[in-house]
């Protein structure tokens, strides 16, 4: 029987590349988009040796509306987008606002205009916890009102979503769309084939956590210990990249299966709340290394704690983790250690 073809914008970043192998091994035939602005080709052959086989790729940029709708011809069949692409670093967004707004909304827009031609009808759209500002109560649901964002980045992921909203209040329209709003993803394919790849210095605490513990940076600094939290670290809710790719593949099916409203939202988190010294001592026991680090100041837009109510996506999607904290950190240290760093005892 022929898969069902799904397009798959960021296809080779560190999301887009775990859905990709989840979706195929749900029978899916994922077809990567992506113009490696922040991965590496050798992402794709991370994927093939996972799967033992090549997946259709395009080296484009989702912005060129040309290229986009050659690859929609060319594929013919395609039933669904999963759009990761977009940049995602909260401190540049505020040194390079014009690039984000220009690549994270204008790209959706490309994108729906496009799927709109090709009567491409389902999407499933990369959100985050950032639409949630700081907020008043925790956990989040998705009920939880949205604040203004802490930076460009967020507010692109808020301007996407009530796009989203308005297409699919628009009369007539076709379209299915689902918002999967991840909290702090982490971890890698157990098999240490595909990962988290920052290009340079990590500005996320996984990554960053893990090239120390490799002797690539010489210490971790925990942005501030005076939030008002149980210990004075920021809380936030790490899920293992792999259970996320999974939400994607049901979304898809659910999209495709027309249940649902015409535009839903989900939280995609694991309900539970770490603090970053928490994170710091369960990688230590992951991994059997000691990490050196210190404090620092708080970094400027940390939001001090947030963690998801997970209830609307278990309920509905079937989703569910399978990974606690320490096996998600076990397993990005593997994937670290699979890309040569030397180990700092
Ligand atoms: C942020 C965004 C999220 C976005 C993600 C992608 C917000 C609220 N969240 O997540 O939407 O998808 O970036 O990049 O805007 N930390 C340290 N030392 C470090 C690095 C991080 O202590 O060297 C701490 C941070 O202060 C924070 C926690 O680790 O408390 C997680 O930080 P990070 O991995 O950067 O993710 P968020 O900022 O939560």
């Amino acid at each position: 029987m022929e898969r069902t073809k799904i397009l798959v914008t960021g296809g080779a970043g560190y999301i887009g590349s775990h859905a990709v192998v989840e979706l195929y091994n749900a029978g899916f035939q994922p077809v990567l988009v992506d113009n490696f602005s922040n991965s590496s080709e050798k992402v794709l052959s991370g994927i093939e040796q996972i799967l033992g086989t090549k997946v259709p790729f395009h080296n484009i940029d989702c912005n060129d509306a040309e290229a986009m709708r050659a690859v929609f011809a060319e594929e013919g069949s395609l039933r669904g987008v999963i759009h990761f692409a977009a940049f995602k670093a909260v401190g540049e967004s505020t040194q390079k606002p014009l690039e984000y707004y220009q690549n994270n909304v204008g790209s959706l827009l490309t994108l729906l205009q496009i799927m709109r031609e090709f009567g491409v009808e389902a999407l499933v759209f990369s959100s985050s916890c950032t639409v949630y500002g700081i907020p008043d109560a925790l956990p989040v649901t998705e009920q939880t009102p949205t604040k203004k964002a802490n930076s460009p980045y967020g507010a692109t992921k808020q301007m996407c979503e009530d796009i989203l909203r308005d297409v699919a209040a628009a009369p007539n329209n076709t379209l299915r769309t689902i918002l999967l709003r991840y909290f702090n993803p982490i971890g890698a394919h157990p098999s240490a084939k595909i990962g988290e790849l920052p290009l340079g210095v990590p500005q996320n605490l996984i990554p960053y956590v893990t090239q120390t513990a490799a002797g690539i940076r010489e210490q971790l600094t925990i942005h501030g210990n005076t939030y008002d939290t149980p210990d004075g670290t920021n809380i936030r809710d790490y899920v293992h990249v792999v259970d996320l790719a999974k939400a994607h593949v049901v979304a898809v099916q659910r999209l495709l299966e027309a249940q649902g409203e015409a535009v839903e939202t989900f939280n995609v988190g694991t309900g539970r709340g770490n603090s970053v010294l928490e994170v710091v001592q369960a990688f230590e026991r992951a991994s059997g290394q000691k990490l050196n680090y210190t404090i620092g100041p708080p970094r400027p837009g940390d939001v001090p704690a947030i963690y998801a109510d997970v209830t609307k996506a278990t309920e509905e999607l079937g989703f569910q983790t399978t990974s606690t904290l320490e096996e998600a950190l076990a397993s990005a240290w593997k994937w670290q250690l699979s890309l040569g760093g030397e180990v700092k005892k």
